[in-house]
């Protein structure tokens, strides 16, 4: 049989300095494990823009469209600011969602013993903390139509935005989070503003729809976003599975990110429907963005980078022990005090460097034999 392919669109700022551990983790997995990928990488963002005048070359598109899974860095950076809409870095990433229609993104947020003391909240809020956020990522606000800047009949101008989800785009990713509940602790709390939006509306009868006819087993909450945010900061551990919309998924997640102490830290998987050989079509990236403000230095955490290659080998390879294996590789270097400059904190010390927190792994992967 082929061995399996990667796509690697490291993109820009720190994407290709984290995506370059991947790298070398991805070849350990060939040299000690006997796990070999056939991998190919282009370009997304920014560099897609100055190599090609588009931020996603339709010849990387298709590419993507037949690789077993995407592993993306980040995307944009100032020097894209002025670039019109339509150009900018951002849009290669959200053409790659909606082309890949990659429906359910999964974002855990686990909150390692070690980092307890970085998180801005008390220790006893976050320790332990074990939840999944499942944003629908491929419809509501972001996508729908219409949308633009137009003239009014005053002399000024308008801007319209569209939130639209259909009760299929709906019921798909609510199965997503039942299915996900299922293996976890069997509960699923819905988050939308059915108090003020109509799609907020459907959102809470669709998500209610899909929990009667095919999962009563699954404990269904529902719970307006605002009082979400409020919650996920006053006591997340009340979460197993929090289940939303593009944009409040898009406001959530970098909020329960950061109950874990640092952005660096937080993977995410990206899921479609299953392709001819039975895996779902799948893109992987880090949550946090390209920070620019270090890009270059050496300094960024790799950890979310790496962590997403794990979900990788669970979600598209069906190497769940393998990805336990990076994530326990994880968990030790930060339990060894290992840190870069993101998880120093005020603490004294010398913070290692990217590729000082990838050897630290490698090293933990290897002892992991
Ligand atoms: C994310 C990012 C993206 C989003 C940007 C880069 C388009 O914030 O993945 O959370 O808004 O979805
Ligand atoms: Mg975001």
């Amino acid at each position: 049989m082929a061995n399996p392919s990667l796509l690697i669109l490291a993109g820009d700022g720190i994407g290709p300095e984290v995506m370059a551990e991947v790298k070398r983790i991805i070849a350990w997995y060939g040299d000690k494990r006997g796990v070999k990928f056939d991998v190919s990488e282009d370009l997304v963002g920014g560099c897609a823009y100055d190599a090609y005048g588009v931020p996603l070359a339709d010849k990387t598109m298709a590419k993507a469209q037949e690789v077993d899974a995407v592993l993306l860095g980040a995307v944009g950076g100032p020097k894209y600011d002025t670039l019109d809409f339509s150009l900018k870095p951002e849009r290669g990433l959200l053409r790659l969602r909606k082309e890949m229609d990659l429906y359910a993104n999964l974002r855990p947020a686990q909150c390692f013993d070690a980092l307890a003391d970085f998180s801005s909240l008390k220790k006893e809020v976050v320790a332990g903390l074990d939840i999944v956020i499942v944003r629908e990522l491929t419809s509501g606000v972001y996508f729908g139509e219409p949308r633009g800047i137009f003239p009014d009949n005053e002399g000024g101008r308008f801007g319209i935005n569209t939130q639209r989800y259909t009760t299929n785009e709906i019921r798909r990713v609510a199965r997503a989070a039942f299915e996900m509940a299922r293996r976890r602790n069997n509960k699923v709390c819905s988050m939308e503003k059915a108090n003020v939006m109509e799609s907020g509306i459907l959102w809470r009868e669709e998500v209610q729809w899909v929990h009667d006819n095919e999962y009563p087993d699954v404990e269904l909450s529902h719970m307006y976003a605002d009082n979400g945010a409020m919650q996920l900061v006053r006591w997340p551990k009340q979460f197993d599975v929090i289940v939303t919309d593009n944009l409040f998924g898009d406001i959530l997640s970098d909020c329960a990110a950061m109950l874990t102490g640092s952005l660096g830290m937080l993977p995410s998987a990206s899921l479609g429907a299953p392709m001819a050989n039975g895996r779902p079509k799948a893109l992987y990236e880090p949550v946090h963005g390209s920070a620019p403000d270090i890009a270059g230095q050496g300094k960024a955490n790799p950890i979310a980078c790496i962590l997403s290659f794990a979900m990788a080998l669970r979600y598209s390879f069906d190497m769940g022990d393998e990805a336990a294996r990076v994530e326990k590789a994880v968990e030790k270097v930060l339990a060894d005090g290992v840190r870069t400059a993101d998880l120093m904190g005020p603490a004294a010390g010398t913070p290692v460097s990217t590729k000082g927190m990838g050897d630290a792994i490698l090293a933990a992967l290897d002892a992991s034999l």
